[in-house]
């Protein structure tokens, strides 16, 4: 089996002419799928991939890691532009989630788009709130449980319930997993769930203890110093290969995983591409 992902969109890019953007978005390509992770904010997504050479009106399907705008804002272009397609997601991915940034300054930073807008431009949506393998050797974790003491969502996230704002525990955050022979390869968009906790599950559900690769966001930007350290300790009794830390994890959490862990741990930006 061979595993090609390339980061569409990140925060920052090393390449010239691409565009960096707040954000996730990978197209995984094994021998007989391709699937688009995530989808960045906005522009990015379309114009990165036409100057990559990469044709999206070829993909099979796309997972969306989580309702944040940052990861689905440009599933409708999108769509618009090359045609329906099975959409991968959890349930809760349309949650109302406005985040307080003043006084009386909230702005949604939940899913960019309606389930009706989506639809209207061909989308076939497949919620998943538990593991499923959607094809062979690739699965979309569902929920991830959250059995680490030392991993929180990453910020003071709220959404709507009943008409009330309450802390938003993310239970939409999941992975796209792919087992590989020789690891397993785990792409999180922002790892809400915490890293350790989507690592832990994607090892339970496949059953394959081994680790070829962590891709994606970590969320560890505000993270302690206790709970960076916690992480490390985690990290340091898994057997991974590769952590490849992007767009959430912050330059602090990103320095201190490498100070700890060594050259495993690799910025994954916008235009890099991995093999496996
Ligand atoms: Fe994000
Ligand atoms: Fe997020």
């Amino acid at each position: 089996m061979r595993v090609e992902i390339t980061i569409l969109v990140e925060n920052t890019t090393p390449v010239p002419k691409l565009i960096g953007e707040y954000g996730f978005a990978a197209l995984v390509k094994t021998d007989n799928q391709q699937i688009l992770f995530d989808t960045g904010s906005k522009d990015a997504l379309l114009t990165n991939s036409i100057i990559l050479g990469i044709n999206l009106e070829k993909i099979d399907s796309i997972v969306l890691s989580h309702g944040h705008f940052d990861h689905t804002g440009a599933l409708v272009p999108l769509l618009g532009k090359y045609g329906g397609k099975p959409i991968y997601a959890h349930s809760n991915l349309f949650a109302r989630r406005p985040f307080k940034r003043g006084a009386n300054n909230f702005q949604d930073i939940g899913c960019a788009f309606t389930k009706k807008s989506a639809e209207e431009k061909g989308a076939e949506f497949k919620f998943i709130d538990h593991p499923t393998e959607i094809y062979p050797h690739i699965y979309c974790s569902g929920e991830v449980p959250r059995v680490t003491d030392y991993e929180d969502v990453g910020g003071n996230f709220k959404c709507e319930a009943n008409g009330e704002l309450i802390d938003d525990k993310l239970i939409d955050d999941g992975a796209l997993i792919v087992d590989h022979p020789e690891g397993l390869i785990i792409l999180s968009g922002c790892a809400h769930s915490g890293i350790i906790n989507m690592i832990k599950h994607a090892i339970a559900i496949t059953g394959q203890s081994k680790v070829l690769a962590f891709i994606g966001g970590t969320h560890l930007i505000r993270a302690s110093d206790e709970r960076l350290a916690k992480t490390v300790t985690a990290l340091r009794e898994i057997d991974i290969s590769q952590i490849i830390v992007s767009h959430c994890t912050g330059f602090y959490a990103a320095a201190k995983l490498y100070n700890e862990l060594g050259s495993k741990v690799i910025k994954g930006e916008t235009g890099m591409t991995f093999k496996y």
